[in-house]
């Protein structure tokens, strides 16, 4: 069969950031990621901005995710939470979650930052994850503050497991800030790497996206692995216009790195 010259470009864009990942692994520098929605597309859970679902379709979020809502009707706002979390609990990491658990299991010097919500990353065996819009999967009390795990098949208002106060989704909502200390070591770790991964964001939502800036001004080189031109594809030295679940491993393999944890 013979190569398209668009495949013959992929694979060279490939091997030229697994080179440079490669060497970053191999001299303790630090590396990041930042995932978005599109790394969970191959999971089947639809983006924020692409269409491509059902799931997210006939509610508007923007109604339900605000603390306005929540004030009003807490108990439909939980169930709408209740009925997303069931949802990506019955979806499956997939090559592109295991391809960067991967890389944090050989690089300790390895961050990885996500957008998303779902928990699949920590499925893919990653430990270390800076969730900066939070969990699905964790409550946080509106009166002392703690965040703990919702239990899998929990239902209807949740309340604090310690002083038993009205708990509220551990989300971002529209509007609000992202939690502090999230925040900072994901500006830590951007600030610091030598490579940053950008994948599957639209590289829109800010702060989030700014992570991306202050990498590449502190000079990481930038890998964007997108099928499509995020926003920020401009300040990317090496764009893999691929799935994540086949551009993750591949260049995991190109770089001789394992694929999965
Ligand atoms: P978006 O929906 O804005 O962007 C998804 C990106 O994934 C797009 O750039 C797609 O081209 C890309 N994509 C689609 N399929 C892909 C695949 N198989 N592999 C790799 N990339 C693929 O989602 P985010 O950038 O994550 O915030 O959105 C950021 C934030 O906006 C979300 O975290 C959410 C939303 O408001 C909050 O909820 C606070």
């Amino acid at each position: 069969m013979e190569l398209e010259a668009w495949d013959v470009d992929v694979r060279d864009v490939i091997r030229q950031a697994a080179a440079r990942l490669r060497r970053a692994v191999d001299e303790g520098e630090p590396v990041a990621a930042l995932t978005g929605a599109g790394v969970s597309v191959e999971s089947g859970i639809p983006t924020f901005r692409g269409g491509g679902g059902a799931f997210w379709a006939g509610f508007r979020s923007e109604d339900l995710a605000t603390p306005e809502a929540f004030r009003r009707h807490p108990e439909k706002v939980w169930e709408w939470y209740h009925q997303r979390r069931q949802f990506v609990m019955s979806a499956q990491s997939n090559p592109a979650h295991k391809a960067l658990a991967a890389l944090e299991a050989v690089h300790p010097h390895f961050t990885l930052i996500t957008q998303n919500v779902d928990g699949l990353h920590q499925r893919a065996g990653s430990k270390r994850v800076v969730e900066l819009h939070g969990s699905l999967h964790q409550k946080r009390c509106l009166d002392c503050g703690l965040i703990s795990p919702i239990p899998p098949d929990a239902e209807g208002v949740m309340y604090c497991d310690l002083c038993g106060g009205v708990a509220r989704p551990h989300i971002v909502w529209f509007g609000e800030m992202l939690p502090p200390h999230a925040w900072r070591q994901a500006e830590e770790a951007a600030a610091r790497a030598g490579v940053m991964l950008v994948v599957g964001t639209s590289a829109q939502v800010y702060p989030a996206a700014g992570l991306v800036e202050i990498a590449a001004a502190a000079g990481a080189d930038v890998i964007e692995v997108n099928p499509e031109p995020s926003a920020l594809a401009w300040l990317a030295r090496w764009a893999i216009r691929l799935p994540a679940g086949e551009a993750l491993p591949q260049l995991m393999r190109a770089a001789g790195l394992p694929t999965e944890p």
